[in-house]
């Protein structure tokens, strides 16, 4: 989704992520294909008084913010709620949950401060309105559920400063979050379960996160656009 972005013209990105080996790496290869200013900012997007100042440094660094895309997520799967421990529970939803409203919360602020609003994007999923089959994942299902209320009620509330707030809420995606062996199984009967039969490719994102985050999109708010095969028509 950020090469997507670069490649549509974006003035500079600033990638945030709580491993240094992810986003450097994929702060540098934006700089390189794309020769947009690139810069990573190592955050947990649970600590709010380190979001705060890492936003406010990008709005220095930058000029002015106009797209948030959260993406940061754990998934938990293959825990059955009755041995679910509490405070992994907790965790997962300060990371998913908390998380994603901290980044908004901060960038709002400076979009608001800027008078001139934005687009905030968030990656739910499909989990949020369906509950996955075989894996027990109790705790990633409500949050992306909370993701997506949140993106609504944040959008009902920005709107009047020009904010606009949506949710893309993918299937089953090809990433290396999926591409283990532990989950050949299940992956076998997610693709039964998906009319497409397949998972999706994360490029096939692109186009919706380009979609909101750009005036093609300028009378859409408190949305949340499924990209997910067609799992959730069966
Ligand atoms: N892969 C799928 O099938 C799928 C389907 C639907 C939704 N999603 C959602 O898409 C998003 C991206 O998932 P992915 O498959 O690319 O997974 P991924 O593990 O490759 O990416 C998640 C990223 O979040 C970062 N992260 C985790 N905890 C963090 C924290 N506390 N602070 C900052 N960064 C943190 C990780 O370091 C990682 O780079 C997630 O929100 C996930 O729930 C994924």
């Amino acid at each position: 989704m950020s090469e997507a972005l670069c490649q549509a013209g974006l003035k500079g990105i600033a990638i945030l992520d709580v491993l240094t080996e992810y986003g450097a790496v994929a702060a540098e290869e934006l700089y390189t294909k794309y020769q947009v200013p690139a810069q990573f900012y190592k955050v947990d997007v649970r600590n709010d008084a380190h979001v705060a100042e890492c936003i406010e440094s990008i709005r220095e660094e930058f000029g002015q913010i106009d797209v948030l895309l959260c993406s940061a997520g754990i998934a938990d799967s293959n825990i059955p709620a009755e041995k679910y421990d509490p405070g992994m529970f907790r965790r997962l939803i300060d990371i998913n949950l908390t998380g994603t409203f901290l980044c908004a919360q901060a960038v709002a602020k400076e979009m608001i401060a800027s008078g001139n609003g934005g687009s905030i994007i968030f990656i739910a999923s499909m989990s949020g309105h369906i509950v996955n089959y075989p894996q027990e994942q109790s705790c990633y299902n409500a949050s992306k559920a909370g993701v997506i209320m949140l993106g609504k009620s944040l959008a009902a509330e920005w709107a009047k400063y020009k904010i606009r707030v949506n949710c893309i809420s993918p299937g089953y995606m090809d990433t290396a979050l999926n591409r283990v062996p532990q989950l050949d199984a299940q992956k076998v009967q997610w693709k039964e379960r998906t009319p497409m039969g397949r998972l999706g490719d994360p490029d096939e994102l692109n186009g919706l996160a380009l979609f909101l985050a750009s005036d093609a999109s300028t009378f859409v708010t408190g949305s949340d656009i499924l990209a997910d095969g067609g799992y959730t028509c069966w």
